[in-house]
């Protein structure tokens, strides 16, 4: 057995791992112990506040690929596995099987999208699993060979997350109606847009099944938002970054409801890469920055809407009845063209989960995506 003794320091120690020797702080360490979290709930049941003192090592030692601390001030030896601290130090967080690199498309796109049939993602957990990662990595993709039924939307949903209701409750139908309470609910085009940012936090992943498409016209535009706005930050960085600064207010109102919220044009993750973005000039209040700063302001949302009708980033394809499209409505932008309503039908119908569940669903099922055959 070998054995290393390691160096303490008041708050913390030095663990010699691959790339050189690391500090890791008490408190981290003994939180990190693996008995603080109870087998059964699987949730922390240790409360650090609880210990009579702040967390000492009395001696710490590097035995067999573990880190083994005896505690000053309690009766307790805590062991790590020193792979788990190189993947912690590697990664500055734990791994997550849902931290994907985020591909960015373009016009033409479309050809490419994941198609993969419903009968896959419901039986198959590989199949659920390559839905799912490209919800991540692209933020699209079709659904195939969808049963004609209401019950069929409501599986596929599921498979991913529970479904998330608005104002207009768990589904909505995108027909022609008489008194539409939404722009959609016309024959008219319809521009690019994400859904809902008046709400608190727009719904994340949104599903709209074509039940019938008969019609003249009406193709679907779909555009990743990430990639016009990193393309918005490469021509006209300042303009990039008021866009990314300023919340601007957006509502949603009919009779029967009136939600409003500040919403940032374009979401930066904590790296600062572009995690989103939120359009919808139907349903933007009145700007309310100050007016001096809406001098510039104005200038780079108009520029970043042009860019959003620019056929280097459109994708314009008609959706099928037996179709479902499936996208992150924080990421990827959508619009229809306009459509003849007395040639034929039009008919999609939709709902939404949270991007949360679709992840924790990719990490539950990962590593099971490039299986041939799961039960
Ligand atoms: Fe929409």
């Amino acid at each position: 057995m070998t054995q290393t003794e390691l160096r303490l320091a008041p708050n913390g120690l030095f663990v010699p791992l691959s790339g050189g020797e690391t500090y890791f702080n008490y408190h981290w360490l003994r939180d990190a112990c693996p008995t603080t979290i109870d087998g059964q709930t699987r949730e922390r049941v240790f409360d650090i506040t609880a210990l009579g003192a702040p967390p000492v090592a009395r001696a710490a030692r590097v035995e067999d690929q573990t880190l083994v601390i005896e505690w000053a001030n309690e009766d307790h030896v805590t062991q790590l596995g020193l792979d788990r601290l190189e993947a912690f130090v590697r990664n500055g967080q734990n791994p997550d099987p849902a931290d994907l690199h985020k591909r960015l498309w373009y016009a033409g796109h479309d050809a490419s999208f994941l198609r993969i049939s419903q009968a896959e993602v419901e039986d198959t957990d590989a199949g659920c699993a390559r839905l799912a990662r490209a919800l991540i990595e692209e933020g699209v993709a079709l659904v195939t060979d969808m049963e004609d039924s209401d019950e069929s939307l409501e599986r596929l949903v599921n498979r991913l997350g529970p479904i998330t209701p608005t104002a207009e409750g768990a589904f909505f139908q995108v027909r022609l109606e008489i008194a539409p309470t939404n722009l959609a609910f016309t024959a008219g085009p319809l521009e690019m847009h994400t859904d809902l940012p008046g709400e608190e936090m727009a719904p994340g992943v949104q599903f709209l099944h074509c039940r019938a498409n008969t019609v003249e016209g009406g193709r679907s535009l779909f555009l990743d938002g990430a990639a016009v706005a990193e393309a918005l930050r490469a021509e006209d960085p300042a303009a990039f970054d008021l866009l990314a600064t300023h919340a601007i207010p957006f509502f949603y109102r009919h009779d029967g409801w009136d939600y409003r919220a500040h919403q940032k044009v374009i979401e930066l993750d904590a790296q600062g890469q572009v995690s989103g973005v939120t359009i919808s000039q139907h349903l933007q209040d009145d700007m309310d920055l100050p007016q001096d700063v809406l001098d510039d302001y104005y200038p780079a949302f108009c520029k970043l809407i042009r860019m959003m009708q620019d056929e280097r980033f459109l994708c314009r394809f008609r959706l099928n009845a037996g179709e479902c499209i499936v996208f992150d409505n924080h990421r990827v932008v959508h619009g229809r063209e306009g459509f003849s309503a007395e040639s034929g039908q039009r008919h999609l119908r939709g709902c939404y989960t949270d991007r949360g569940a679709t992840w924790s669903t990719y990490r539950v099922l990962s590593g099971t995506e490039h299986a041939t055959k799961v039960a």
